[in-house]
């Protein structure tokens, strides 16, 4: 895979804008992760965590700094290429879920591995939706999901690939207290067997607990928490 291949995620001093802003959302955010890392990102609402994440994956490119992830140089993939990529590579919990409504959960879940032509039975895809609590729902479509549900189908959707990096957006807010600690004891134990790096945004701390490091993005910059 070439250069990087120990560091998993390598931002250095990256700028950010959207077209049409004064100022920079980004302006010189540098981050660096081990292959395995498990982080969490927290900051106030609007100040660039999804960004962020879009920028890891290819989705956002950079004005200037450096992104590198897997030991890839991601802003210099095409728009086709990237999509592959991300496809192999990488897990995504959109905070708005992007689950395609005319699939069923199972055939959502089961979607990176369609995209990275693996062959796969219903009932593996069954048991990582029962693991998620999601058994009972595998044939129905998005449209009658709970959000609750519809975000566990998001999360059993960027794991069962078991990609080498997972991003999660705010991968808990929409479940309560419970479902919650079991879907995250769920993530965490792939995150464990796969080996994978891990980029957790949350506003909740017992999410951010989980990570072994914290960061906090505010003034334009990640910073680094006890
Ligand atoms: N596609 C876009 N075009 C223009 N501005 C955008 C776009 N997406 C986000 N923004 C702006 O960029 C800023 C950061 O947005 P972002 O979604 O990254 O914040 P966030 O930290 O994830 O917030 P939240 O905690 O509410 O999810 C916001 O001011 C938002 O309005
Ligand atoms: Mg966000």
């Amino acid at each position: 895979m070439g250069e990087g291949m120990d560091s998993a995620v390598v931002l250095e001093e990256v700028h950010f804008s959207y077209p049409g802003s004064e100022r920079p959302l980004l302006d010189g955010v540098s981050l660096f992760l081990e292959a395995g890392e498990v982080a969490a990102v927290v900051g106030p609402s609007g100040v660039g965590k999804s960004t962020l994440l879009n920028l890891i994956a290819g989705l956002a490119r950079p004005a200037a700094g450096e992104v590198r992830v897997l030991g890839t140089q991601v802003p210099r993939l095409g728009d086709s290429a990237a999509a592959r990529w991300r496809g192999r590579h990488l897990g995504f919990v959109f905070q708005q879920f992007h689950l395609l409504p005319h699939l069923t959960v199972a055939e959502n879940a089961a979607l990176p591995l369609a995209l990275n032509g693996r062959s796969w039975t219903e009932g593996e895809v069954a048991a990582h939706l029962d693991r998620l609590g999601l058994a009972a729902q595998a044939g129905s479509y998005p449209g009658h999901l709970s959000s609750g549900q519809a975000q566990r189908v998001a999360i059993a959707r960027a794991l069962i690939h078991r990609p080498a990096l997972l991003l999660a957006d705010e991968p808990t807010g929409s479940l309560d207290e419970e479902t919650a600690e079991a879907v995250l004891d769920r993530l965490m134990e792939v995150v464990r067997e796969t080996g994978a790096t891990a980029l957790l945004v949350t506003h909740a701390p017992e999410v951010a607990k989980r990570a072994r490091m914290r960061f906090r993005l505010s003034r334009h910059r990640l910073h680094r928490e006890a």
